[in-house]
């Protein structure tokens, strides 16, 4: 009886059922009055009356094992007849949600795109700078005031190490590690201690540019901006160089095109005056080139530099500068077509 028992247990352990109406066939060869299972009941009266107690225990098991194993089959093929069903082979199929670039790609790539046009080639570099790179060999002295124009964001207790707040960085790792002609543009995300709001962020994007090469011009600097300003804002955009100051520049400009809302006749977005400005710019410092090992005598360059929140706010007039980092799906939906 008890091998019979074991014999059992070991054959229903194993029991496997394709389709619903087989295993209906498996739980009457087993479960039902005449079933193998309820077949060892009946020999339970011969059992010895000392072994009674052992058997009875572990005929349970055998008939609880059973009724488990065939309702697991039975649930199992239910689960898969139920996922069949909602899959309908002669259905059309459901139109796939793509993603959108993000609005700043758009533009980064439409900016790296128009300077490629005129042989600008692109590098990175990294986010985590040392205070050289950033600030000393671009001709800001320690302690100069001009520091103060970046609000920097140090890196813990060591103010050599911190978030670079321009990509102008990356341009002294060039000069420092390629001879001229270079000719580059470097986008990249940048980082200033500012106050949030619908028009400071306490990170953006640049896309900066150098060119050196022997006998660059003022002039070769404005051609190429006036490129710029024309294929990213249309035919008819002007711009205008204004004086400013940079530390690694000298002369040093800053930008406006004319308004490309109003073409220049005045609106409230340009604030009335016809002009929008879009970037810094200047002559690189002889003593820039020369921190960074290239002789000033011999080589000349300029340098250029763009917010790409700026440009965007300018070709799609997005009026916070928070949507750009927000993730809002409804947002970033509306530049599925932009390009
Ligand atoms: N690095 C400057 C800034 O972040 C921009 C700039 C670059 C100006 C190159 C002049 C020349 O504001």
């Amino acid at each position: 009886m008890k091998s019979k028992i074991k014999q059992l247990t070991e054959t229903i352990n194993a029991l496997q059922a394709n389709s619903l109406e087989e295993l209906e066939v498996l739980r009457i060869k087993y479960l039902s009055k005449k079933g193998e299972v309820s077949l060892l009941f009946n020999d339970f009266r011969s059992v010895p009356n000392e072994e009674k107690r052992e058997v009875g225990q572990l005929l349970n098991e055998l008939k609880n094992l059973a009724q488990d194993k065939i309702n697991g089959l039975k649930e199992t093929l239910l689960a898969a007849k139920a996922s069949g069903e909602k899959h309908d082979l002669t259905r059309t199929a459901e139109p796939i949600k793509l993603g959108t670039r993000h609005p700043l790609t758009l533009v980064k790539q439409e900016i790296a795109d128009i300077f490629a046009r005129i042989g600008f080639t692109i590098a990175e570099g990294p986010e985590i700078e040392d205070d050289w790179h950033v600030f000393g060999a671009l001709n800001f002295p320690p302690e100069h005031p001009a520091r103060d124009m970046q609000d920097t964001f140090f890196i813990e207790k060591n103010p050599d190490i911190l978030l670079r707040t321009h990509t102008s960085s990356v341009q002294t790792r060039i000069m420092n590690s390629q001879k001229p002609p270079i000719r580059m543009i470097f986008p990249g995300r940048v980082y200033r201690n500012e106050a949030i709001s619908y028009r400071a962020h306490c990170f953006f994007h640049q896309v900066e540019g150098l060119y050196i090469d022997k006998d660059v011009s003022f002039a070769d600097l404005k051609q190429a901006l006036l490129y710029f300003a024309k294929e990213m804002f249309g035919e008819s955009t002007e711009i205008r160089l204004r004086p400013s100051y940079f530390p690694f520049t000298e002369p040093s400009a800053e930008m406006d095109i004319s308004c490309n809302l109003c073409g220049g006749e005045g609106c409230p977005f340009c604030k009335y005056t016809g002009w929008v400005e879009i970037l810094g710019c200047g002559m690189v410092d002889p003593n820039v080139l020369e921190n960074c090992g290239i002789d000033p005598d011999i080589y000349s360059g300029y340098a250029f530099g763009m917010g790409v929140e700026r440009i965007t706010n300018l070709k799609f007039q997005v009026k916070d500068l928070r949507l750009f980092s927000e993730n809002d799906m409804r947002f970033l939906e509306e530049f599925k077509s932009a390009y």
